[in-house]
Order: C-alpha cells, then structure tokens, then sequence
C-alpha cells in the first residue's frame, strides 16, 4: 500500500523521520506497478494497485475467507510460513508489534527478564507494553550496536541471578536485520554463540525477523537455518511481502496452540483478516530471488551512478537493504523531485542530509537499471520511452 513509511535518518537514526516522497501519489489507472521506490521494504503498493491485486487473489477457485483469524486463507498462509520457516506451526497476528508481544511474553513463563538489544524495535517502539502489559522486565544491552556479545549477555545473567533478590532472565530476544542501524544483521556465527548458550542456562530464544527473508542474501544462511536457532519467530506480512498489515509468528506446535485465544484477549483477533493478507502468499514463493536480484541491478545503478562523477554510494559493515548515496551540487530535495519525475521515488529528508539512506527492494525490477540510473541523472543520456 502507499503507506506513510517512516524513514530512520542518519547514522544515529534518530526519531528524525520523513514522508517518501510518494506519500501523496497517486497512480494514474494505465500508470499501475511502474514506480521504483528506495524508502520501503517492499513495493510501496498505491490503493489501487493493492485492490488490483486483491481482485486477482480472490477469484482463485480454491480462496476462503477466514472468520476471526481463523480458517480459510489465514489457516492456508500460517500452514505456508510454517514450512517455509521449519516450524511446526504458525498463527496470524495483525502487527508485528504484537507478535514479539506474545513470544517473549509465552516464552518467559516464571523468569519474567528478556535480554534485548537496545536499538530493537521491541525495547524502543512497542511502548513499553512488554513491561506494562506482560509485567515483563527488558534489559536492553548495547545502545548504539546492532548486537550484543555473549560477554555482555553472560554479565547481566550473571548479575540477574545474584541480585538479593534472585531474578531470572526467561528470554534472549534478537532482532535481525535491526532496523534503527540501517538494517544491519547479526552474524550468524554469533547468534549460534548466543543462542548455545541461553539453551544451556534454560533461557528461550525469540528472533524478531520482520525482515527475516533478506538475511540469505547477506549471511550466506537460509531461512531455515536462522529460524532454527530459535524457539519462536516473527516475519512481517507487509514488509517485504506486501500485505496490508499482519505478522506470522512460528513455533513449536505446543507454543502456537491456544495462541489465539491470548491474540483476541489482545484486541488482535481480527473478524476478517483475509483482506490484509490475500496475495501475501504470491510473493513469498520466490522472494530470495528477486531481492538477490534487485541487488544485481542496485549495483548496476551505483556504478553508473559512481561513474557520472556525481555521486558516491557506500555499503554498510553487516548490512542488508541499506546503502547511502552522497551527491554532489544538488540537494537531497531537488533529486528526489527529479528522480519521481521519472518514477522513482526516493526518500524525502532534510535538506542537510548528506548521505541518502536508499532501500533496495524488488521494486527496483519494474526497471532497467540504465532507467533508474538516469532518473538520478539526466546528464547520464536522453530519457528513453522506456521510462
Ligand atoms: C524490526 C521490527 N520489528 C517489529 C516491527 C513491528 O511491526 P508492525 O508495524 O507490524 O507492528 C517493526 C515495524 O516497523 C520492525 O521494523
């Protein structure tokens, strides 16, 4: 959908945070699945081009609405992510906020502690309800880094368990890639580290992977294998999949069972869900391979732009989607303007923005990377009709 992203500026990525530049767009009817986007995860989809592909999605023979969350194409989608994942279940949440919610709350059981990176979504974007609504404690460890290392986990279990009055840490929660450091990842090397050793001291493991299926292409390991390391994982529905909202949370079938109840007591179960979710499906089966794809093309589109003399691109240590784009003798606001001219959009920011936060996502295959390239730079040749 053409939602309101909200775009972390800068190195500290800060609250500082941004219309795109297409927030009020609207696509003309003949003018559907045409832009390019650098500010989202996935492809932005306008109103239209959304119930386009909700029309599609509901005319197949065998589509079934769910009722309550449940059945119909919410059970068929939680069945679909539960094998693509390597769990033995799956249940639909309608936010990703609510789903690390419920895992860290489950998981806890009598030692009501969660390890958690500082800069996660959980510690600094879901309101404190881990500790309001779940009576949870988050310890938030190493502010201003994407990862914590098994020293500084192993310190405050430590010092956990021997305050005066002894109190456990119940669940090591990790989010990757994490969205306020660029989207940078965890090396899997050091979740094998973290998530060994809270297995040997009895504490669950809870991955926030809302941007789960971009690791592959980064780490080197699959899905399956990041989601195995841990007890309960999140991926969101309308990131890199293109729902309207919504959150599969997978497990163990003995975690999954009953959830829905706890999902309803939260105001999460939705009477109809299907609408959020309907063609979610249709991207998940083949997604690794259009975002490695997408990749292809972003460096194709750096170089040209690197070999303009204009524009300075750089990649990030660990990471994943991101890389930032320096320009030289025009403003941030000014290109955004031209490149939407051309269809591509790009992330409005402040005009002192020197580095460009660019989100690389398959909306980058509706266009040779020769088009995106010159909708940065006319200078680069004529506009071809192509556009
Ligand atoms: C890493 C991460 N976790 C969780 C969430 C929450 O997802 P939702 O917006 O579906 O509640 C987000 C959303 O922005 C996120 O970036």
């Amino acid at each position: 959908m053409d939602r309101r992203h909200f775009l972390a500026a800068g190195a500290a990525a800060t609250a500082s945070t941004l219309l795109p530049s297409n927030a009020t767009a609207k696509a003309a009817p003949d003018n559907l699945f045409q832009h390019v986007n650098f500010f989202s995860d996935g492809l932005a989809l306008t109103p239209r081009e959304y119930t386009a592909l909700l029309d599609k999605a509901v005319q197949a023979q065998n589509f079934a609405p769910d009722y309550y969350s449940r059945g119909g194409a919410i059970e068929a989608l939680e069945a679909k992510f539960a094998a693509r994942l390597g769990k033995e279940a799956a249940i639909f949440l309608p936010t990703g906020t609510l789903a690390n919610q419920l895992a860290v709350r489950k998981l806890a059981g009598n030692d009501r502690r969660v390890l958690v990176q500082a800069e996660s979504h959980l510690y600094n974007d879901s309101g404190d309800a881990a500790q309001v609504l779940s009576g949870l404690t988050l310890l938030p460890l190493a502010p201003g880094r994407a990862a914590f290392t098994l020293d500084e986990a192993k310190e405050w279990a430590a010092r956990s368990a021997g305050g005066r009055v002894e109190s456990r840490i119940g669940v090591l929660s990790i989010e990757s890639p994490v969205r306020r450091r660029q989207h940078a990842f965890v090396p899997f090397e050091e979740l094998v580290r973290l998530t060994g050793w809270a297995r040997e001291q009895g504490i669950r493991c809870h991955l926030d992977g809302a941007r789960l299926f971009n690791l592959p292409q980064h780490t080197g390991r699959s899905v399956k294998e990041h989601a195995a390391l841990f007890d309960t994982v999140y991926v969101s529905l309308w990131k890199h999949f293109n729902g309207a909202s919504g959150a599969i949370l997978a497990g163990d079938a003995g975690f999954i069972e009953g959830l829905y109840h706890v999902r309803r007591q939260f105001g999460g179960g939705l009477p109809y869900a299907w609408p959020l979710v309907a063609f979610v499906d249709s991207f998940l089966d083949d997604y690794e391979t259009q975002y490695a794809r997408a990749w292809q093309a972003a460096d194709q589109v750096i170089a040209t732009l690197e070999a303009s003399g204009h524009f300075t691109a750089r990649k990030l240590e660990n990471g994943t989607s991101t890389f930032l784009l320096k320009a030289t003798g025009i403003t941030s606001a000014v290109l955004a303007e031209r490149a939407e001219k051309h269809g591509v959009l790009l992330p409005r920011l402040p005009d002192e923005t020197t580095e460009i936060p660019l989100q690389v996502n398959t909306s980058l295959l509706r266009k040779s990377p020769e088009a995106v390239a010159r909708a940065f730079d006319p200078r680069q040749g004529g506009r071809s009709p192509a556009e």
